[in-house]
């Protein structure tokens, strides 16, 4: 059977799993590739890091120029996280006749256009798969199963390690930190998992996203998006009270009236027993709704060593076979297409709230609160006031201190569920109320999904 020899350059989580697809199971994807993938090189930083995986003699290097200088190797699965030198390695295999497999969304996101420039120019191909979903097949499934249709919307969770840590501390009662650093020991984090808890992994992954299924050439960092910084583990709970779970949701969707695409990455209460409610752990999950298809939910591990390294490994098939040049001649990311689809100012878009505040125990307070609302057309749906926190029995409680009013009354938690309301009104109502003396400086708000969407 004729070789395609290849390389691997980040031998980290991603790049070990794929060293061991090609190493343990070659027989296999030779059958799926029809030759045999042969690992010629991997390269890392540090060559005196220990490995978890024992490869063949001479494989293992630091000596980038050893792949860039050998015309044998043809592709190369490019693993290096982060910007630079991510963007300088990769145009440096392109140019060097590599096609290049990558699970890098962040480098993607910030440089594709350059990096898709310099492969079309030169007749080279950059596949990535894993860069979005993990080893869910979705860019495959929007560039090409659904190209009968016009995409309405994508809804999801599309970052794993927060959806891990989301599920440590509601199921387990862990420590945000600790779960942070669980989620880091198990593969799913990035080298800055700050990234991954904010929202912009997830809003790097929807620009990817948004870009192959509405054509819209959007920067990632326009992309409202917020992370898990928005809310406590106080809202987990009163969110389960209420009938709700948070997942940090990445959503694109099409408002056909306007021709306006609506794209944000927002913490935001769904329904127990909706799909997207019921991901758990480093799972990722996103509906897409397609003119012809309807309603298609994809579930899968989102984040992880093996997992990622699945795409990552079918692309290197896919590249080997011939197939990935079709399909990278064919796809318009990143091409001169103009797109007529608009992006919905944030402040225009229009959902459900769900609003905490710490507000002191006093006559007056709750007519006040919804006064405001009220005045900002914000209609409530239900409204909570719970009996103070067990821990907080006198004046001088935590929360009370925080905000250095000593011997101020004692205070409560408000939970206030709001029905549909543009983002601006709900938003400048917030502000106003978070603004009153009587409510202290804690307040969350969040959006909560409609009923049948998740
Ligand atoms: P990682 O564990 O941090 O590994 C990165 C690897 O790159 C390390 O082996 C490192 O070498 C190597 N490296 C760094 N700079 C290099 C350089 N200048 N030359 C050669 N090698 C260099 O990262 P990862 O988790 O595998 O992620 C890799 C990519 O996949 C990232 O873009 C990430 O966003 C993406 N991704 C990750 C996952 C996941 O679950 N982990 C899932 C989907 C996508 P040393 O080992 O010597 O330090
Ligand atoms: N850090 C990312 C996540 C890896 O947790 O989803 C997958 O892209």
């Amino acid at each position: 059977m004729e070789k395609t020899r290849v390389a691997i350059v980040g031998m980290g989580t991603v790049g070990t799993g794929v060293a061991k697809l090609l190493l343990d199971h070659g027989d296999r994807l030779a059958r799926h590739a029809g030759r045999v993938l042969w690992l010629e090189k991997a390269t890392v930083r540090d060559l005196k890091k220990n490995r978890s995986i024992q490869l063949p003699k001479g494989v293992l290097t630091d000596d980038l120029n050893s792949v860039l200088q050998d015309p044998n190797i043809e592709v190369v699965a490019h693993l290096v996280g982060g910007i630079e030198p991510a963007r300088t390695i990769m145009l440096q295999l392109l140019d060097a006749g590599k096609d290049v497999v990558t699970a890098n969304k962040a480098l993607l996101a910030e440089h594709g256009e350059e990096l898709f420039d310099r492969a079309r120019a030169l007749g080279r191909t950059i596949a990535f798969e894993a860069s979005v979903g993990g080893g869910i097949p979705i860019i495959a499934n929007i560039s090409q199963c659904f190209s009968a249709n016009q995409i309405r919307s994508l809804r999801g969770i599309l970052n794993g390690t927060s959806n891990y840590i989301i599920t440590q501390m509601e199921e387990q009662g862990e420590d945000y930190a600790d779960a942070v650093r669980h989620a880091q020991e198990l593969g799913y984090a990035e080298a800055d998992p700050t990234m991954d808890v904010d929202g912009s992994d997830a809003a790097q992954k929807l620009a990817i996203l948004a870009h192959l299924a509405f054509g819209v050439r959007v920067k990632w960092r326009e992309i409202h998006r917020r992370g898990l910084e928005a809310f406590q583990l106080a809202d987990l709970r009163y969110a389960s009270e209420l009938g709700y779970r948070i997942k940090l949701i990445a959503t694109a969707h099409l408002h056909e009236e306007t021709g306006q695409l609506e794209l944000h990455v927002s913490p935001t209460l769904i329904r127990k027993g909706r799909p997207l409610a019921e991901v758990r752990g480093a799972y990722n999950a996103i509906l897409v709704v397609g003119d012809a298809v309807g309603d298609m939910f994809f579930h899968g591990k989102g984040a992880g060593q093996m997992p990622t390294a699945s795409a990552v490994v079918a692309d290197m098939i896919d590249t080997a076979a011939g197939r990935t040049d079709i399909t990278f001649r064919r796809l318009e990311l990143w091409s001169d297409r103009e797109s007529k689809i608009e992006i919905l100012p944030y402040e225009h878009s229009k959902g459900r709230y769900y609003m905490r505040f710490h507000v002191a125990d006093e006559p007056g307070v709750l007519s006040q609160i919804t006064g405001i609302l009220g005045k900002h057309q914000v209609s409530i749906a239900s409204i909570i006031q719970h009996e103070p926190e067990p821990e907080q029995t006198t004046g001088s409680s935590s929360d009370e201190s925080r905000d250095g009013r000593e011997g101020s009354p004692l205070t409560v938690p408000l939970v206030i569920m709001t029905h549909q309301a543009t983002e601006s009104a709900a938003m400048a109502a917030n502000t106003e109320i978070r603004n009153l003396a009587s409510v202290r400086d804690e307040a969350v708000y969040l959006r909560v999904s409609e009923g049948d969407k998740a």
